[in-house]
């Protein structure tokens, strides 16, 4: 594969696509009805064999069955093979809290440290300050190489980054995909700057744009049963844009989910992190590095993202009247 960036400033090198591991251990994703502990550690050992080491795992993804799951993973391999990031939750809020979250991943990951380790939400700014101590703490320990954040916007960051003194936030952790563009706003552009690596989660809009659903065709699981990216109105309005994926993919011998994810890492600090269940996933999401999309692709890509955001906008617009014209009738009768 051989397209590798740097973590941050801190001489980690990660595959410029991870793996997200949401998926492993949960129930709520499908795992143990449609795919197994056996098919996550086939997509395990093809990702390392072709050059995928950047794994990202929660304390929170499956009860900690995730991080389970990978630890299993690991016990094959040298320790110094993967890059393991991750995240514990804001409910952490207390030493000993984070303390006792690192200790318990660390423990189901079967590892005396973790490569990164994120905040996985920020709880109120006021606890930034905190926070960041402790996880410098760990870091002085050699419990943790890097620290990184995640869900954070410019301001938490900023805050986050002058409570540190002795090192720096290697990464945020955002949603990023073509359909989800909050960060290109100004999290982009500064993380580029200050060389902070952007990690995109559901960089696939967790499937919508595979161009594998429609809205005859929706997944079951119940994570994506209530997820806005699947409703039928969605679904249907991003058909054209879908449509325009496909015809780049098929000039190119590429599929769509690898022009989805070639269209993220156009950003030089960009890693995305696409969750996978199986080794088909890993083997198509591994393609997606050795090309560039050229100008003229990003263009027709960007005319078709800005045709459908006009018909959403108007759809929303449109809601917003029907809801005026509703309250307005009801104080008028009232
Ligand atoms: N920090 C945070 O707050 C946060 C939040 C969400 C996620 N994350 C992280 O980001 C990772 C990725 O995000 P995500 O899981 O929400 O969404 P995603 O990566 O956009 O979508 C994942 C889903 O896409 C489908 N898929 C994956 N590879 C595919 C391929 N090559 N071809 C076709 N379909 C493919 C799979 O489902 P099907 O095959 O069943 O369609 C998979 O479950 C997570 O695993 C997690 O590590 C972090």
């Amino acid at each position: 594969m051989g397209e590798y960036r740097e973590l941050g400033s801190s001489g980690i090198k990660v595959s410029a696509v991870g793996i997200g591991t949401w998926q492993w251990g949960s129930k709520i994703w499908g795992y143990s009805k449609t795919y197994s502990d056996q098919d996550l550690l086939e997509a395990f050992n093809k990702a390392l064999e072709l050059g995928i080491n950047f794994f990202d795992t929660a304390e929170i993804y499956g009860n900690g069955r995730s991080e389970e799951i990978l630890g299993r993973c690991l016990k094959s391999i040298k320790r110094d093979e993967v890059v393991i990031a991750t995240k514990f939750s804001p409910t952490r809020m207390t030493e000993r809290g984070i303390r006792s979250a690192l200790e318990g991943s660390l423990k189901r990951l079967g590892t005396s440290y973790v490569d990164l380790y994120q905040v996985h939400w920020p709880t109120s700014s006021t606890f930034i300050p905190m926070t960041m101590k402790i996880l410098e703490k760990l870091w002085s320990e050699g419990k943790v190489l890097t620290i990184g954040v995640s869900n954070f916007n410019l301001k938490q960051l900023e805050k986050a980054r002058e409570s540190l003194s002795r090192i720096d936030i290697v990464s945020n952790q955002v949603e990023y995909n073509m359909l989800k563009r909050d960060v290109e706003k100004d999290m982009l552009e500064y993380c580029l700057r200050e060389k902070i690596t952007l990690i995109a989660y559901s960089p696939l809009a967790q499937g919508a744009l595979t161009g594998k659903y429609s809205q005859l065709n929706k997944p079951r699981d119940l994570v994506r049963k209530v997820n806005p990216y699947f409703t039928s109105w969605k679904l249907k309005n991003i058909q054209p844009l879908i449509e325009v994926l496909r015809e780049i993919a098929s000039r190119r011998g590429k599929t769509i989910t690898q022009i989805v994810l070639n269209w993220i890492i156009r950003w030089p600090n960009a890693i995305p992190i696409p969750g996978v269940k199986k080794i088909e996933h890993v083997l198509d999401i591994a393609g997606s590095l050795d090309f560039r999309l050229d100008e003229e692709e990003l263009k027709i890509i960007e005319e078709k993202l800005r045709e459908i955001q006009m018909k959403s906008s108007s759809r929303i617009i449109h809601g917003v009247r029907l809801l005026k014209n509703f309250l307005s009738m009801k104080i008028y009768e009232g």
